[in-house]
């Protein structure tokens, strides 16, 4: 254990983040006030209690605006979020706001407002209250339910966070020769035959086109601003091609899908080009069947699972290219998207 407090000792902002260690979902808890009045709070202290009879219960803090309302309420509802309700949840932790302003709601006993698109809601008839601290515990019976299959959102460490399903491969024990060989588990290797096998489905309608992995690249990075100097693709490319970007702009050149751009660029960043009318058509339709290649596959791997990669892709170039840049942090005026 790297840290030990006593009662007497301990300091409240260490005590927070060692509860937080404590993964749970999220919540949002509704009820309406015996004056009509809806209220409504996001709470991760949530938890079950029993199954027969069903029993739940969550914690108020004193000091919410909405104690009265839920000390006086009959009912009320329990949503577990799902992962994309991030948003949601942040407008519930906020005091004072008409939380509810636009939502589209069903109504619960009661008039209790009931959200919708949640993974589980639960709908409760208070059973008992308890003073806990600076907590007031509720204790609901659990009158009906429903759910659906999304993925849950998922509070940890004080941030939100992603639950995913584990691969029952990770629990394999591995063979003890095998560890230090070049294998399966091998980043390297699960880097590189995903990006093999995701680009084998984009590259036949870069063939239709003509276009090499290299003169795709340079094109499709050449939609993000009007002009891109030398020194902008480099940016934009770096990591992603090496030294065949130039080759690929003269090829693009060539064949009438970009051009030397008339504007002059800043000093020592090089020749500008732009995308021709006709390399703006062909950008535009070769990202639309990428995009196309992405959506069905993400599709298959599921909303939840489709965000926890790209974020592990984007902490992993985090840490392998710390320094490195993109255009997207100062694209403006993109090429829009095919109507
Ligand atoms: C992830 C998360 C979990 C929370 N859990 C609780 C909780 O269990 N109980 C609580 O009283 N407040 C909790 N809060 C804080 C309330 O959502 C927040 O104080 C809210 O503004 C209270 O609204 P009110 O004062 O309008 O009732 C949580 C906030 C977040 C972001």
């Amino acid at each position: 254990m790297s840290t030990t407090a006593t009662a007497a000792t301990f300091d409240p902002a260490e005590f927070r983040k060692a509860l937080g260690t404590f993964a749970t979902g999220v919540t949002i808890i509704t009820a309406c006030a015996p004056d009509g009045t809806l209220v409504g709070l996001t709470a991760n202290s949530f938890n079950s209690v029993s199954l027969n009879p069903p029993l739940v219960l969550w914690s108020l803090a004193t000091n919410s605006l909405s104690l009265e309302a839920f000390r006086g309420a009959e009912y009320w509802a329990v949503h577990v979020l799902s992962a994309d309700q991030e948003e949601l949840s942040g407008r519930f932790a906020r005091r004072g706001e008409d939380k509810f302003a636009g939502l589209d709601l069903d109504e619960g006993p009661g008039g209790t407002p009931l959200l919708k698109n949640c993974a589980a809601r639960f709908v409760c008839r208070t059973a008992s209250q308890y003073e806990g601290g600076d907590h007031l515990i509720f204790i609901g019976e659990v009158l009906s339910f429903d759910r659906d299959e999304s993925a849950p959102l998922v509070f940890h460490g004080g941030r939100y966070a992603h639950a995913t399903r584990r691969d029952p491969a990770d629990s394999k024990p591995r063979s003890a020769h095998l560890a230090g060989s070049f294998g399966e588990d091998f980043l390297g290797y699960l880097l590189g035959r995903s990006h093999f096998r995701f680009f084998a489905q984009i590259r036949p309608h870069l063939a239709d086109a003509g276009l090499s992995d290299e003169e795709f690249y340079v094109l499709s990075s050449l939609t993000l601003k009007p002009t891109l100097s030398e020194s902008d693709l480099s940016i934009g490319l770096n990591g992603v091609l090496d030294d065949r970007s130039q080759q690929a702009v003269q090829s693009l050149v060539g064949r009438g899908l970009a051009r030397r751009s008339p504007e002059p660029s800043g000093a020592d960043e090089g020749a500008a080009y732009e995308l021709t009318e006709s390399g703006r058509q062909c950008a535009l339709r070769l990202i639309a069947a990428a995009k196309a290649v992405e959506s069905q596959v993400l599709e298959r791997l599921g909303y939840n699972d489709a965000q926890v990669l790209k974020s592990l892709l984007n902490r992993l170039l985090a840490v392998i290219d710390p320094e490195g840049k993109t255009l997207w942090d100062s694209a403006s005026g993109p090429v829009s998207e095919p109507t």
